[in-house]
């Protein structure tokens, strides 16, 4: 019995053996290796690696461009099925609903080995490019609710909305800390500290790809843009990083290394260069540094055309071919749009140029990939249409801007109390298309709820309600007149004023951090009719605000809040919610001080006497700091405790301290921690966040708060650019933003 049973372990070891290495035909069943669930994913690549021509491994390669497959915006069958069956296409880009269905039909079905097509869109914030779906606020303004966990949600429900509409990719998150607010795509990230947007990225990655990605309700993250794409010139989109190794190593690449270490699936390499060499050509940043030092196992994926850049815009390569080459080399396993690997790859690999190693390692990582997804069993998606918009991602989305506003200002206004009549005034409070943000499609007017409309859904019974526009962002429209006229017959005025959507996102930047158009004229005249003024900005990055932020008794910063900002931004000026939002942008007074972040080197702070001031023309400070937020309540922070106050390198630090919400109401506070390495070899900054909580305390209630710090919080980039932990004093500053620290104490790491 005992040898009959070992002897069974043996065969069935064998098959298991032989099946991984690709050594077995069919089953019994007539399913290839390859097709068969039940086998490893390894075995299941390799033994479809086997099966494939060159032509068809280079197919997988290419993400093509949805034109290629439509005519006059009309999908057209004859030149899908040219694409699938004649180039086996591997991946199309932007293409949801009903084409992928078509397209994926043809790829299963009618060609030789039924390699499923893996659709990839940008879900930013909601499956936003898809009419009809649910629109969340934009990434800069959720990262404002320091919330990983609401953030992780929202991803999820994006994931089952981009999944019911047969795509199984999403090319979010951006991992790009952004230190230029002129820069556009600073609203589509987590602000500008590393370790803040490796917290709220991980979570990204975590809800959109959930604990199984082969589950029906998950799909494929991207962290993106790899790597210093938001280090711009002038604040410029698409413009050269120029950059120390450190700041690379200690400025930008920790969100991607935390991405890989939670499992994201596929990283984006960027359109821009870094110290002349561009990242799709950058092998020791995507071979060396991403595949091997952190052995990311996943795809890599050029940025839009970015392999054609190399020697269309670049001028790195001597021709597309060439191209090719250099970003194969590099270790870029799809090209996105452009041609260069379709056209090119076959030959450098017969001439020898490009060793066929490459190739099976590029499209082995895709189908890899394509199998772990689950495609290859269920190629159409969860098709399960009444996801989309649901009632529950709506609340989601209401909590998600709720949490993502901040209060920037508020000398007792607000809440409003006895408001009978209030004047909504400004081109942005009733505007449904310019609340949403960038990288979102033709979506139906009646789903977003302006801040017009949320007034009038959230005031008192019998508030009258007049609204007037006022001016436009830009442009021609001036009725000031009018506007001042409701104003003076109302208790308050609500003045919405901002950006538009196209003032944010790629690749549109600006020079000015002003509020744009008459808009700033249109916020003085309301304010000399002597009505009290509430602002409340809509926008996508932090503006030079300075005389509203002087003048005007509250102000109230929505960002691009989404489809229910309306709703949030009324429940914040009634009452209905506590502001909670902190800011994870610095706003500085003006553009002159950029860069302007709070964790700046030491020598900022030196104070050389009478000549201690820096700009003849203005004060250092910024206008509102990093982590800075207020709430309708206060709390107290208490009873630090570190323990033990000495480590050794590899040890653990405990802190725990108490926070008291002493105000009237219940409220939420994010507590921060920074650190500072007192003394080390090489300088570091004054404070880095290491730390957030996020709390809600009852009134009168109070909380302990915990924090442990690892080798990963106190270590810094030492004079041979190795990532070590120095002994020295470690200074712990706690407190409810960078700038209003409350608790301070110590510890000293010993060798
Ligand atoms: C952007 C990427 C985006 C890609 C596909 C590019 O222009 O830089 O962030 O994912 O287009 O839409």
């Amino acid at each position: 019995m005992k040898n009959k049973s070992s002897l069974k372990i043996l065969v069935v070891s064998i098959l298991t053996l032989s099946m991984f290495l690709g050594c077995v035909g069919e089953d019994e069943t007539g399913l290839k290796p390859y097709q068969d669930p039940n086998l490893p994913v390894e075995g299941r690549v390799k033994d479809l690696l086997k099966r494939m021509t060159l032509d068809e491994k280079i197919g997988q390669m290419w993400q093509a461009s949805p034109d290629l497959v439509r005519t006059y915006n009309n999908f057209d069958e004859e030149k899908a099925r040219k694409l699938v069956i004649g180039y086996g296409v591997g991946s199309f880009l932007s293409i949801a609903g009903e084409d992928t269905q078509k397209l994926q039909k043809i790829a299963v079905e009618e060609t030789r080995l039924g390699i499923p097509i893996l659709f990839g869109i940008d879900a930013i914030h909601g499956h936003a490019l898809y009419n009809g779906s649910t629109i969340f606020p934009m990434p800069l303004a959720l990262s404002s609710s320091w919330n990983p966990g609401l953030i992780e949600k929202t991803a999820s429900a994006t994931a089952k909305e981009v999944a019911s509409t047969g795509v199984k990719w999403t090319f979010s998150p951006i991992l790009d800390v952004a230190r230029d607010p002129r820069w556009g795509r600073i609203i589509e990230g987590f602000g500008e500290d590393p370790y803040l947007v490796s917290q709220l990225g991980a979570a990204k990655v975590r809800g959109y790809q959930g604990s199984d990605l082969s589950s029906q309700d998950s799909i494929l993250a991207c962290g993106k843009h790899l790597a210093a794409y938001s280090e711009t010139t002038g604040g410029r989109d698409y413009s050269p990083a120029d950059i120390s190794e450190r700041t690379l190593m200690e400025m930008f690449l920790p969100p991607f290394k935390e991405a890989v270490n939670v499992g994201v699936g596929s990283i984006m390499t960027s359109f821009n260069e870094i110290n002349g060499v561009p990242s799709t050509a950058n092998t020791d940043l995507v071979r060396n540094i991403l595949k091997d030092e952190w052995e990311f196992d996943g795809l890599v994926v050029s940025d839009y055309a970015s392999v054609r850049m190399l020697y269309d815009t670049h001028y790195v390569a001597e021709d597309l071919e060439d191209a090719a080459r250099c970003a194969v080399e590099a270790g870029v396993d799809m090209e996105m749009v452009s041609e260069a690997y379709m056209e090119h790859l076959e030959r450098l690999v017969i001439d020898g140029v490009v060793p066929e190693k490459l190739i099976d390692d590029a499209t082995g990582r895709i189908l890899k990939t394509k199998f772990l997804l689950g495609l290859f069993e269920n190629p159409y998606g969860s098709l399960d249409p009444s996801v989309i918009n649901s009632r529950q991602h709506r609340n989601l989305a209401l909590e998600a801007a709720e949490q993502s506003i901040v209060l920037l200002k508020n000398e007792g206004i607000l809440p409003l109390k006895d408001a009978r009549s209030i004047a909504v005034i400004g081109p942005l409070a009733d505007d449904p298309s310019n609340q949403l943000g960038g990288w979102t499609g033709d979506q139906p007017a009646e789903n977003v709820v302006t801040v017009l409309d949320g007034i009038k859904n959230n005031a008192p019974q019998r508030t009258k309600v007049r609204y007037s526009k006022g001016c436009d962002v830009l442009g021609e429209f001036d009725n000031i007149k009018k506007a001042t006229r409701i104003a003076r017959r109302s208790d308050v005025a609500i003045v919405v004023v901002g950006e538009l959507e196209n003032m944010s996102s790629e690749p549109n930047c600006r020079v000015s951090l002003n509020l744009p158009g008459n808009q700033g004229e249109l916020v003085r005249a309301i304010h000399h009719t002597g009505t009290p003024v509430v602002v409340v900005l809509i926008n996508g990055r932090p503006l030079t605000i300075n005389w509203i932020a002087e003048n005007i008794p509250a102000v109230v910063e929505a960002w691009f809040p989404g489809q229910e900002g309306g709703n949030a931004v009324a429940e914040l000026l009634f009452g209905k919610i506590n502001p909670s939002g902190k800011l994870t942008m610095t706003f500085p007074k003006s553009v002159g001080q950029i860069p302007l972040h709070y964790n700046h080197y030491p020598q900022k702070n030196w104070d050389h006497g009478k000549y201690g001031k820096r700009y003849v023309d203005i004060e250092d400070e910024p206008l509102f700091p990093f982590g800075y937020g207020l709430s309708y309540t206060k709390f107290d922070y208490g009873n630090l405790k570190i323990i033990p106050s000495k480590i050794d390198k590899k040890g653990e630090i405990r802190i725990s301290l108490d926070v008291k919400n002493v105000g009237k109401i219940r409220g939420d506070e994010t507590v921060q921690l920074y650190l500072n390495d007192v003394v080390s070899s090489v300088t570091t900054p004054s404070k880095e966040l290491k730390g957030f909580k996020k709390i809600t305390l009852n009134s009168g209630e109070k909380k302990n708060v915990k924090f442990t710090l690892t080798p990963n919080e106190l270590s810094l980039v030492d004079r041979s650019m190795e990532w070590v932990v120095e002994p020295g004093i470690f200074e712990v500053m706690i407190g409810s933003s960078s700038e209003d620290l409350r608790l301070k104490g110590s510890f000293e790491i010993i060798e």
